[in-house]
């Protein structure tokens, strides 16, 4: 089964919603701080318009989603109460947070909704049923809806009941967040207008080797920083003193050059520490230069130069993972650069994964850039040229293949 062609999937728009009853998988995974409130509601805004799409059609809108990994337990502090209260703020309207999420409480509720009224399942996951893909539990999931609708990027790489299972029985089609995501994120990998540039980074190519592997063939550039940049620097044989470097890695990221060749590149200067803090000592110098006793925490001034200088003749760019240690703030500037040198770029610019999401945001360039993505498993899988068990359910426009 191929990743379904991205403008193949049906969307909201193509089914009739109007006064229907729908199952909105939404991904509310948001993250909490220790008294249990919201610190990033991005997930929540970023379903916004699907939720208010089916307001306005009169449909009975009742959103389901997991929060955190309570695995199958009622666990009090991961309830969904305070997304269900913040929903009700961006929406404007009142959210009615559901006891459970199935059952007969739910089902009394759910039958007495009125056109344009949303309700908020609780968590899915309090049930162990959801994450085993259980098919009663998808079944019951789905008789609460006429219709599933999925917006639920952030979750499309697990086959659970209410990502996968309850598809087997209502006609499921994307909201408009999967669609963006699958959209977007589709087109650049199958048909990117060129230059298409990635950039990786992040701390360990161990965690990113099927994302490499699969945009090697597609790139013209791959622009390689961040701590996993030394497993390759080693390759090539420089010193790299006391930075992380994965050995078990060396064979594999031998074979990524060989098949690179002439697109991947490496930092040719890197901000180099004493230590791993904020108060450390810390000086750029050239490849050659790193000193035996400190560690590589960014990419440098003349890397950062290389890399926007390919990334301002881009016209598609992909960019997965920091550059640096970049929550200590003096080794952030590779990073800040990228961003913004993605900021000022023409091309199609797609950030994905916790990281970089974090970084753009943090550097406050996130609405200069053409899509951040809402995944980070998820887009990570899609960008490994995965197929998502939660985008393979939806339904195909006439004319596309499953
Ligand atoms: C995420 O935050 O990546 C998604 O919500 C999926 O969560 P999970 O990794 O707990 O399945």
């Amino acid at each position: 089964m191929d990743q379904p062609q991205v403008t193949e999937i049906k969307t909201v728009r193509d089914v009739d919603v109007d006064v229907a009853q729908i199952g909105l998988r939404v991904d509310f995974n948001v993250p909490l701080d220790k008294a249990g409130n919201i610190t990033d509601d991005t997930r929540i805004r970023a379903a916004l318009p699907t939720i208010k799409y089916l307001i306005d059609h009169n449909a009975r809108v009742i959103l389901m989603s997991h929060l955190g990994r309570p695995d199958g337990k009622v666990v009090e502090r991961l309830r969904l109460t305070p997304v269900a209260e913040r929903l009700t703020q961006l929406l404007g309207k009142p959210v009615v947070k559901a006891p459970d999420c199935i059952g007969p409480q739910v089902e009394a509720l759910v039958g007495g909704m009125r056109p344009g009224d949303v309700i908020l399942l609780e968590n899915l996951r309090f049930y162990p049923d959801e994450e085993k893909n259980d098919r009663g539990f998808a079944q019951k999931l789905a008789n609460l809806g006429d219709i599933y609708v999925d917006d639920a990027f952030g979750t499309a790489h697990r086959a659970h009941a209410s990502t996968a299972g309850v598809a087997d029985f209502l006609p499921a089609v994307a909201g408009f967040l999967m669609e963006k995501e699958v959209t977007v994120m589709g087109r650049a990998l199958e048909v990117p207008a060129r230059l298409f540039v990635a950039i990786i980074g992040g701390a360990k190519i161990s965690s990113k080797i099927g994302v490499i592997t699969n945009l090697l063939d597609k790139v013209d550039y791959l622009l390689i920083g961040g701590g996993m940049a030394n497993t390759f620097l080693k390759v090539e044989g420089y010193r790299i003193g006391k930075s992380l470097v994965e050995d078990q890695h060396l064979d594999l990221a031998r074979d990524l050059m060989l098949r690179g060749d002439e697109k991947l590149v490496l930092p040719v200067d890197v901000v180099v520490a004493d230590k791993l803090d904020a108060t450390a000592n810390y000086k750029t110098v050239d490849i050659e230069g790193v000193p035996d006793d400190w560690i590589i925490v960014d990419i440098g001034p003349r890397t950062v130069a290389r890399f926007s200088d390919i990334i301002s003749k881009a016209k598609t760019v992909v960019w997965n993972g920091p550059m640096g240690v970049f929550e200590i703030s003096p080794f952030a500037q590779g990073t800040r650069a990228i961003a913004e040198s993605l900021a000022r770029s023409q091309a199609v610019t797609i950030v994905g994964g916790g990281e970089s999401v974090a970084a753009v945001e943090q550097m406050g360039v996130a609405d200069k850039i053409t899509h951040v993505s809402t995944g980070g498993g998820a887009t990570l899988e899609f960008l490994e040229g995965r197929v998502l068990p939660g985008v393979a359910v939806l339904q195909k426009k006439a004319g596309g293949s499953d």
